[in-house]
């Protein structure tokens, strides 16, 4: 049987790794994609969820942080530095204990969701609270990692796109080549960067016959990229995504114009929505971020834009164990509140309690 080694052994020879690399591994990648039995029915052709939650520290981050901590470790770095709306931050600690390096985190002020929080703080990382949303945070750790020997392992760092560009080989492995469209959220867009980048090596090395159509999501109050300029007070409940000032810009426009996508905004209506519908009808649990993808995709079908036949990939970008609030929010709907049925321990009241 074939043992997954973690995506830096898997795909070696299409990584910026040598021999003399330590390879820091958690046995990221690999995630599962699967099948979406009721969006594929709704728009009419075949829909599938990448399921990165399924990675080790629950994100898609551990697809960039194992090359960005490997390098840095390579490089004879002591501390690595991120700015973080939560995920990077928890992979980022978990890489770095891995690693035996030091690892210091800038998160924005109350806007982290408690489960991201808990990682870091587990793996034993220094948490420093900016008094500033993720833009400001992304400021000072790049200033920090200019004027101290500190490794910065944003998605500015180009290791970690190099890392991210896997998830587009997995999906093109397992389906045999690129689908019609490949729809996810976008933040600081270092992921829409990563995948267009992975797309296009296999197109031009013929592994793949064809591009996708890169369709990113924006949640609308943070939605700098839709709207063509940048956004000072971005706002969401999707607190993943809450950027104004995204660092892969022209990363992301390129992906969109040269796969002939999309990038827009859908609201936090819609992103709850999204999350609901993965949830309680395909079963597969998100965080609200993540579902900024299947919302965006069930705005364009309701708007007649989706064509029949096609073969549509959503990456979903983390577990929706990091900030179970909004299940618990959404189930209670206008009571507010989810109160277990109580019943004794007796067979015939549970079965009539199940009804
Ligand atoms: N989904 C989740 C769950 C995220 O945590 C992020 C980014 C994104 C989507 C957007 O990806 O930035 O590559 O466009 N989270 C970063 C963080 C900003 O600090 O964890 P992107």
């Amino acid at each position: 049987a074939h043992v997954w080694r973690g995506l830096i052994e898997e795909y070696r020879d299409r990584l910026p790794v040598t021999e003399a690399t330590p390879v820091v591994t958690l046995g990221e990648g690999g995630t599962p994609l699967v099948p979406a039995r009721h969006l594929s029915e709704l728009v009419r052709g075949r829909v599938l969820i990448k399921v990165e939650g399924c990675n080790p520290t629950a994100s898609f981050k551990d697809r960039g942080m194992t090359m960005a901590m490997s390098k840095a470790k390579e490089n004879g770095a002591e501390v690595v530095i991120c700015a973080s709306t939560g995920n990077t931050s928890a992979s980022a600690a978990a890489y770095a204990t891995a690693a035996g390096i030091r690892c210091a985190v800038l998160v924005p002020d109350g806007k982290i969701a408690m489960g991201k929080l808990s990682q870091a703080v587990a793996h034993g990382a220094t948490i420093l609270q900016v008094d500033g949303n993720f833009d400001d945070c992304l400021n000072q750790a790049r200033k920090l990692a200019e004027a101290y020997p500190v490794e910065l392992v944003n998605s500015v760092n180009p290791y970690r796109i190099e890392g991210q560009k896997t998830g587009a080989f997995e999906v093109v492995d397992v389906l045999g080549d690129a689908p019609d469209i490949h729809a996810l959220p976008v933040g600081n867009a270092g992921n829409i960067t990563a995948y267009w980048k992975g797309y296009t090596e296999y197109a031009k090395d013929g592994v793949a016959s064809r591009t996708p159509a890169m369709w990113g999501f924006q949640a609308a109050g943070a939605a700098p990229i839709v709207k063509g300029h940048p956004v000072d007070e971005p706002e969401t409940i999707a607190t993943a995504i809450r950027i104004g000032h995204p660092a892969s810009w022209t990363g992301a426009t390129a992906a969109r114009d040269d796969s002939g996508g999309r990038i827009e905004a859908v609201t936090d209506e819609q992103i709850l929505a999204a999350h609901r519908w993965l949830s309680a009808r395909e079963g597969v649990f998100v965080e609200p971020a993540s579902a900024a993808g299947v919302a965006g995709l069930l705005a364009a079908a309701e708007a007649g834009e989706v064509e029949p036949g096609q073969t549509i990939v959503i990456t979903v970008t983390g577990h929706g164990l990091k900030d179970p609030q909004w299940a618990l929010q959404l189930a209670a709907g206008a009571e507010g509140s989810v109160e277990p049925v109580r019943v004794q321990p007796d067979a015939v009241t549970i079965a009539r309690a199940i009804g």
